[in-house]
C-alpha cells in the first residue's frame, strides 16, 4: 500500500469546492443573490490545500481574497458555476459550498430596465437554476467523496437529511444561519455534519477550523477501503 504522509494525507488527490454567492443579472445593473461571504468555501478549499490536495475553487462574486495555494475560476452566475465544477470532473472530492441563487430571471434584460412614473413595477418571471451538488453527487464522474451544505434557519437536522439523500452527497454540514446566530457573515461557525450513519454536533469554532477538520474528515474518508 502506498505509505501517506500523516501531514499531508491528501497529496496526489483532487479536489473541487464552491464558494460565495452566484449573481443572476435583472439587467445590466440589477441582480438576485443569496447572502455569503465566501469565508467558509475559501477557508475549505485552503485547508484542502494544506494537505496536500490539488484545489480547484469555482467562486462567485466575494470581497475576500483569493485563498493561498489553490487555483481559483471565478463566476458570476449559476449556470456558469455549474458549467465551470462539470469540466473539471473527475475529481477525488467534491465541497460544494456556495450559496448558489435557486433562481434566475427567465429573460433578463439586455438594457437597464426604466421606471415608468406612475406605473406598478414589472414583475419578475423567474425559472429555477441548476442545481450542481445534486447533478455532481448522481453524476458517472462522482466524485468519491461529495461534501454538502445546508443553511437552515429551522428543522436544521429534518431540513439536512433530506438534503443528504436528495442530492445523493456523503456528508453535509448543517448549519443555523438565523440572523441572531451572527453566522452569515461572520468568522465563526457552528455546525452539524450528516452522514447516512449518523449526526455530530461540532463546537463552536471558527470557520477556519471548521476547515481544518472537515479537510480531516474527508481525507479519512478517502484513506478508507
Ligand atoms: N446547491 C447547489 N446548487 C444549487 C443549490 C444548492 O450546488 N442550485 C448546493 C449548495 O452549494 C449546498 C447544498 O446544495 O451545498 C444545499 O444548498 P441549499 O440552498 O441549502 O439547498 P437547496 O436544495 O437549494 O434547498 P433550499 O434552498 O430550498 O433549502
Ligand atoms: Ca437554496
Amino acid at each position: 500500500a502506498l505509505l501517506r504522509d500523516r501531514d499531508r494525507p491528501l497529496e496526489g488527490r483532487t479536489a473541487l469546492v464552491t464558494s460565495g454567492p452566484t449573481h443572476e443579472p435583472i439587467d445590466p445593473v440589477r441582480y438576485i443573490a443569496n447572502r455569503s461571504s465566501g469565508r467558509q468555501g475559501h477557508a475549505i478549499a485552503a485547508a484542502l490545500a494544506r494537505l496536500g490536495a490539488d484545489v480547484t475553487l469555482v467562486s462567485g462574486p466575494v470581497t475576500i481574497p483569493d485563498p493561498a495555494g489553490v487555483t481559483t475560476v471565478h463566476v458570476e452566475r449559476a449556470e456558469e458555476m455549474r458549467d465551470a465544477v462539470l469540466s473539471r470532473l473527475p475529481v477525488d472530492m467534491a465541497v460544494m459550498v456556495a450559496a448558489v441563487a435557486d433562481w434566475r430571471v427567465a429573460t433578463s434584460s439586455d438594457q437597464k430596465i426604466k421606471k415608468q412614473a406612475g406605473d406598478a413595477p414589472a414583475p419578475l418571471i423567474l425559472t429555477e437554476n441548476p442545481d450542481i451538488l445534486k447533478t455532481v453527487g448522481h453524476h458517472v464522474k462522482r466524485p468519491r467523496v461529495v461534501v454538502g451544505f445546508a443553511a437552515e434557519t429551522q428543522d436544521i437536522e429534518e431540513n439536512a437529511l433530506r438534503k443528504l439523500e436528495r442530492k445523493g452527497a456523503d456528508l453535509i454540514v448543517a448549519n443555523d444561519v438565523s440572523p441572531e446566530t451572527g453566522i452569515m457573515g461572520g468568522s465563526r461557525n457552528r455546525v452539524k455534519v450528516l452522514s447516512p450513519t449518523g449526526v455530530e454536533a461540532w463546537p463552536d469554532l471558527t470557520k477556519d477550523e471548521v476547515a481544518d477538520r472537515l479537510a480531516r474528515l474527508i481525507a479519512e474518508r478517502l484513506a478508507e477501503r
